[in-house]
């Protein structure tokens, strides 16, 4: 039977549940970033450190509620994520139009075209030469993998992640020889990397260990450092690429206060300066805060394509609970981007290398 699109929207709308183009969702996403814009300027007139909150970067477990995180989110449908992702990487994090408000804005690129320019940046600012062992901390959907395997035919890395969906979904291409996932130079771990032994995590040492969008769920970065370092060779490097506030903000740093949590249990979102202060086992090379209204586009972005795709998504599985329990994550998130013309509240990139 075809499903009749605008007849679900009609049943949508009688259900409260709104597109990313009606009115009705703009005025609730102006009021939700009103709400944030005013949360993000009081921590900016009153800062607070997280020494006088009592919370520590050095202690407790690496990452917490992996479980629950992979059940309540990366464990959704796959059709949920083909749904909405670019269709040239799969990549489900922030995408990269510009380094400024005006440009991010003005900029005409593509979804597929402005993750390509995120991997560039990172390639760059990782300083990838191109023939280096690379471990990547949770690869989804190997969108990494993919962009560095087409890019540079001397590389190899192996990329881990604890999704079930993920590991189905990476297997399956792995199979075809003519994908960059089956070309040889990939490998898989399925697991968690702060609970597996690192001895399992490759048998020689990497030139690189890297992440984009996973530290949001690490707790004790003096550990996670600790970990990275046991993998690397001496002179070895590692980068990474997370949300990060420009002060601290309170309430995210206890992912059971918010409704973002109820999306990511165990996530934070750490004030951009910490993790560059961490210089235990490296020496920082260099680090940079990458404007926020990059992440809001990339939602919106997102956002429009999953509405575009609901039809296709009551063919396989959703029903009107599901839309709406999205729908609100696509809107949450691009109002915590959008204050501040996301100079406040965006994503940080690291460089260390290792200290011999
Ligand atoms: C936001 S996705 C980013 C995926 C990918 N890096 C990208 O940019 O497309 C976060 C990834 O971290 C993984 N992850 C979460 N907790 C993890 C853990 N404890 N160990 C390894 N990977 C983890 C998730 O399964 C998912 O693959």
């Amino acid at each position: 039977m075809e499903i009749n699109s605008e007849l679900i929207e009609k049943t949508l709308a009688q259900a409260g549940i709104h597109g990313p183009s009606s009115n009705e969702l703009h005025l609730y996403e102006d009021r939700l970033t009103r709400f944030f814009t005013r949360e993000y300027q009081r921590y900016t007139d009153n800062p607070v450190s997280l020494h006088e909150l009592g919370i520590s970067t050095d202690a407790g477990p690496i990452m917490e509620d992996t479980e629950s995180l992979m059940d309540r989110h990366y464990d959704e449908d796959l059709n949920f994520f083909k749904s909405f992702l670019d269709t040239a990487y799969h990549a489900y994090s922030m995408a990269y139009y510009g380094d400024t408000p005006f440009s991010i804005r003005k900029s005409n690129t593509t979804l597929e075209e402005a993750q390509k320019a995120k991997f560039d940046l990172i390639a760059e600012r990782a300083q990838i030469e191109g023939n280096e062992r690379v471990f990547n901390i949770g690869c989804g959907f190997g969108s990494l993998e993919t962009y560095l395997l087409e890019r540079y035919p001397n590389l190899e890395i192996v990329g881990i992640t604890p999704s079930k969906v993920q590991v189905a979904y990476l297997k399956q291409r792995m199979k075809d020889t003519h994908d960059p996932l089956g070309s040889g130079r990939f490998t898989l771990i399925e697991g968690a990397f702060d609970q597996l032994p690192l001895n399992t995590l490759g048998e020689k040492p990497y030139n690189l260990v890297i992440s984009v969008a996973v530290f949001e769920q690490v707790r004790n970065m003096s550990a996670i450092l600790r970990r990275i370092a046991g993998l690397l060779t001496s002179k070895g490097k590692t980068f990474h690429h997370f949300i990060t506030s420009r002060n601290v903000i309170p309430q995210f740093l206890d992912p059971t206060r918010t409704r973002i949590g109820t999306y990511f249990p165990g996530g934070r979102v750490w004030p951009h300066d910490e993790f560059a202060r961490h210089t235990e086992h490296f020496d920082l090379v260099g680090h940079w805060f990458v404007n926020g209204l990059n992440y809001w586009r990339t939602l919106d972005e997102w956002h429009q394509r999953f509405w575009d795709k609901i039809p296709f998504l009551y063919d396989n599985a959703f029903d009107t609970g599901d839309i709406a329990h999205w729908n609100n994550y696509f809107s949450l998130c691009k109002a915590v981007f959008a204050p501040l013309d996301g100079n406040f509240y965006g994503n940080s990139h690291y460089l260390f290398r290792a200290r011999n």
